[in-house]
């Protein structure tokens, strides 16, 4: 067999909390074009005990990734606040990265981080592990495909069965850069561009929550640049389990997306039939999560630009910070884009010139 295809792609990881710990046991076992390396965390305790369990090395300090000659990569899934500034240094040492959502929590950050991997020639992925889900990327290609026609309505929900710690939501950059960013990327992939966005939130379940100012439920509609609508809901603390459910419809057919299931059984009862319900998004997108990071790693290895790009996670997040804006400011937020030969920007370098009315 071709070396080429044989090679494994030696990757760190940065950041060994809920979404880091899955993707350094996918990294050590699940993921065939990768092979990890090094693990690195704040906390001495959590890098040592995931190292001796993935058999790998360990360390506190960020810099022991980027000091070794041989790690071609590294993923980034330390808190938001961080990413920028490990994106923009493994970058400059020639370290091809893959990074969680969001890059940052505003603009700027996400446009220097971007340019920082472009300068250095390296690769930059963005977690937006939905665009791996096979169900998600079936109903993509067929609408692609023409097969549902002009798009009129596209409806999305998303929501956790618990919140996070406030610790972690104060961190987050707010519950539409954190959360609500998902869907944005979603509707740009299935729909196309978003001309307008009008958001409500709400704090209901916690106090806690609009204490530091955040919402835990929300509703943004939608106004594509087609002329479609769409319809986002949103929830931190939905109770029954994680959901992440899409409809959209068209002249031709109508799609639906979501499946919630850990197994494919019902239990009937009198008056009643019921089924499982998924609690987390681990639990939902277990193949997306290895995907995403299959293709991070292939995309290096094969020097091909990767499936999900920094301007994806800039159109997202400039998407975002408009729903923020507009519950804030109790109006629609406009936005324009401009289209170039290779992607779509709302904002950064290509970004001055587009406005935000
Ligand atoms: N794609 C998804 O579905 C998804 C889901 C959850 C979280 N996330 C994203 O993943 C990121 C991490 O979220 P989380 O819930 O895992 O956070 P977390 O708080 O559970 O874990 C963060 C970890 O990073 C460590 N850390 C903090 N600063 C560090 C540094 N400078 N260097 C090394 N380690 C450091 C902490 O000790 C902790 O172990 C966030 O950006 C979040 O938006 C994505």
């Amino acid at each position: 067999m071709n070396r080429a295809t044989t090679h494994r792609v030696r990757l760190g990881l940065a950041g060994l909390g809920r979404m880091g710990q899955l993707h350094a046991a996918n990294l050590a076992g699940r993921v065939p074009s990768a092979k990890l390396v090094r693990v690195v965390d704040a906390d001495e305790d959590v890098a040592r005990a995931a190292a001796d369990r993935l058999g790998v090395q360990w360390s506190t300090s960020f810099d022991d990734l980027l000091a070794d000659p041989e790690l071609e990569g590294v993923v980034v899934a330390t808190p938001t606040p961080s990413h920028a500034e490990l994106v923009a240094r493994a970058a400059a040492a020639g370290k091809h990265v893959f990074c969680e959502k969001p890059i940052a929590n505003d603009v700027e950050a996400t446009v220097r981080a971007i340019e920082a991997t472009t300068e250095a020639g390296v690769k930059l992925q963005v977690g937006f592990h939905r665009r791996f889900d096979p169900d998600y990327a079936a109903a993509t290609a067929r609408i692609k495909a023409g097969e549902l026609g002009d798009v009129y309505l596209f409806r999305t929900s998303l929501r956790d069965k618990q919140s996070p710690s406030i610790h972690y939501i104060a961190a987050s950059g707010g519950f539409f850069v954190d959360v609500t960013i998902h869907d944005l990327d979603t509707a740009r992939w299935l729909v196309g561009e978003i001309d307008e966005v009008t958001a409500f939130g709400a704090a209901l379940s916690d106090p806690a929550f609009a204490e530091i100012g955040d919402v835990d439920n929300a509703v943004v509609a939608l106004r594509f640049a087609t002329g479609a609508l769409g319809v986002i809901d949103n929830s931190r603390t939905a109770g029954y389990g994680y959901e992440c459910s899409t409809e959209v419809m068209g002249s031709k057919a109508t799609v639906r997306i979501g499946h919630h299931r850990r197994s494919h059984t019902q239990w009937l009862t009198p008056g009643s039939a019921s089924v499982d319900w998924v609690d987390d998004f681990t639990e939902r997108y277990p193949q997306a999560y290895v995907l995403e990071l299959e293709d991070f790693a292939a995309a290096v290895r094969d020097d091909r630009p990767p499936a999900v790009t920094g301007e994806d996670a800039l159109a997202a997040l400039t998407l975002a910070r408009a729903c923020d804006r507009s519950m804030r400011e109790g109006r629609t937020v406009r936005l324009s884009h401009e289209q170039t030969a290779t992607e779509i920007a709302y904002a950064g370098r290509e970004v001055d010139r587009a406005r935000v009315r």
